[in-house]
């Protein structure tokens, strides 16, 4: 088999490449190692910044997104019994649009289908071969059969775990990363969100977060030790914390009922450096990891994308080699600030035990100063709502 680009990872980063790529006449074939349903059945963040809202309409894939997404034009911190509105569209010129990264996915495997894209599902063992040469290729295996994909590029959208970013020899590879000593508990519930817009809270006991995927269906997350079990946390538990961290009026417009997703996370920050080794380029989690606070991880790997599809249309239509020699660089400083606003604001919002009382005052006076300052919210406003492309 042979195509110009071999993609391993049919995620959001994955189907998008190969979207936009298909959109200017460059074959791809995307190697997904679960099943479609599988894909689809992980829930994930819901905020997207403005430029993955026009690089999703530019790959043809956000007729939905247009008719059913809501945008928001603020967002809350809570402190305590104090609420404070940011009001994003002010601030920062725009709001955030809130669908569901499950839905983006799902559009994308619409249109791949519409295209006549392939996707090839439950590919197992994929390696890649000779991606410091001119001529990489792929291998894995299909219902028990060894397979072979000859290509110009790979690019490696296979997440945090997936095979890319472990192929690159370790001397070649500069990694950061910090572990938060907590998790989140998400909790997906058919019911009215408790507000109009999303609320981030800062509570003694810990963080909260009120978000929604529709009027009818809420999406919930309090902070828990990473020793807990899912099963520690019956509804009613989650119910009556989360109630607790939450101020008193927004506490009484809670409407509760049964979960229909419970799910505990691990808080990560990471980054690899550079994103690219010979015919190697690494997009979104393959290359990075930002804890959920900002809602950034599905938006760096649009910008991630934007950068890379750019490259490599760049280089199919005149063999300029600029943009793919630039792709690393150019992504790592729009994820650095990332990283650096996704740390920030878990840092602020959540209970870290071991900084002690000290620690806990510094969180105090910094929300006291933002609740206060238009300079401090200009600044949470512009990174929440996705610095330029
Ligand atoms: N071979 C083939 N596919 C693989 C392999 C492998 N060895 N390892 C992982 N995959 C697949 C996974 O099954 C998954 O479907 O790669 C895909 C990676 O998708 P994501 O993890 O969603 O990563 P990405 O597409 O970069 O999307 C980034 O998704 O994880 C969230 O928070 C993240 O919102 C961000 C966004
Ligand atoms: C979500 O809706 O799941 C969500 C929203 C905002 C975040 C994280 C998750 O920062």
């Amino acid at each position: 088999m042979r195509a110009q680009v071999g993609i391993i990872g049919g995620g959001p980063s994955g189907l998008l490449l190969a979207q936009l790529l298909d959109r200017a006449g460059i074959s791809s074939v995307v190697l997904e190692r679960r099943t479609r349903e599988h894909v689809l059945g992980r829930i994930r963040a819901g905020v997207l910044e403005q430029g993955a809202v026009a690089l999703l309409r530019e790959a043809g894939v956000a007729e939905r997104l247009d008719r059913e997404a809501e945008v928001h034009g603020g967002v809350a911190i809570a402190h305590g019994d104090r609420l404070h509105r940011i009001d994003l569209a002010a601030l920062a010129g725009h709001g955030v649009t809130l669908y569901g990264q499950t839905e983006v996915t799902r559009d994308l495997y619409d249109a791949r289908g519409a295209m006549g894209g392939a996707v090839i599902h439950e590919a197992e063992d994929v390696a890649i071969h000779g991606a410091d040469t001119d001529a990489p290729w792929l291998t894995w295996r299909e219902g028990g059969e060894a397979r072979r994909l000859d290509c110009d590029f790979i690019a490696g959208c296979d997440g945090f775990h997936g095979v890319s970013r472990r192929s690159i020899p370790a001397a070649r590879l500069a990694e950061f990363e910090r572990v938060y000593p907590f998790g989140w508990l998400g909790v997906l519930s058919r019911t009215p969100p408790a507000a109009e817009e999303l609320i981030y809270a800062r509570h003694v006991e810990g963080f909260a977060l009120c978000s929604m995927r529709s009027r009818s269906l809420s999406r919930y997350y309090v902070q828990v030790p990473l020793s807990d079990r899912v099963a520690d946390w019956p509804d009613e538990r989650f119910w009556e914390v989360l109630s607790r961290h939450l101020p008193p009026e927004v506490a009484a417009a809670l409407v509760t009922g049964p979960s229909i997703e419970k799910s505990i996370a691990p808080l990560r920050s990471y980054v690899a450096e550079p994103m690219r080794w010979g015919r190697l380029f690494l997009a979104g989690d393959a290359a990075h990891i930002v804890p959920p606070t900002g809602a950034k991880g599905l938006n760096l790997a649009a910008s991630d994308i934007r950068y890379l599809s750019d490259a490599l249309i760049g280089f199919y239509r005149g063999g300029d080699e600029v943009g793919l020699a630039a792709y690393s660089d150019r992504a790592l400083a729009r994820v650095w600030k990332a990283e650096r606003f996704s740390w920030w604001m878990t840092s602020l919002l959540h209970r870290f035990p071991e900084t002690g009382a000290f620690g806990a005052r510094m969180q105090e006076a910094e929300l006291d100063y933002l609740f206060a300052s238009r300079a401090a919210q200009t600044v949470l406003a512009e990174n929440y709502v996705g610095l330029p492309y």
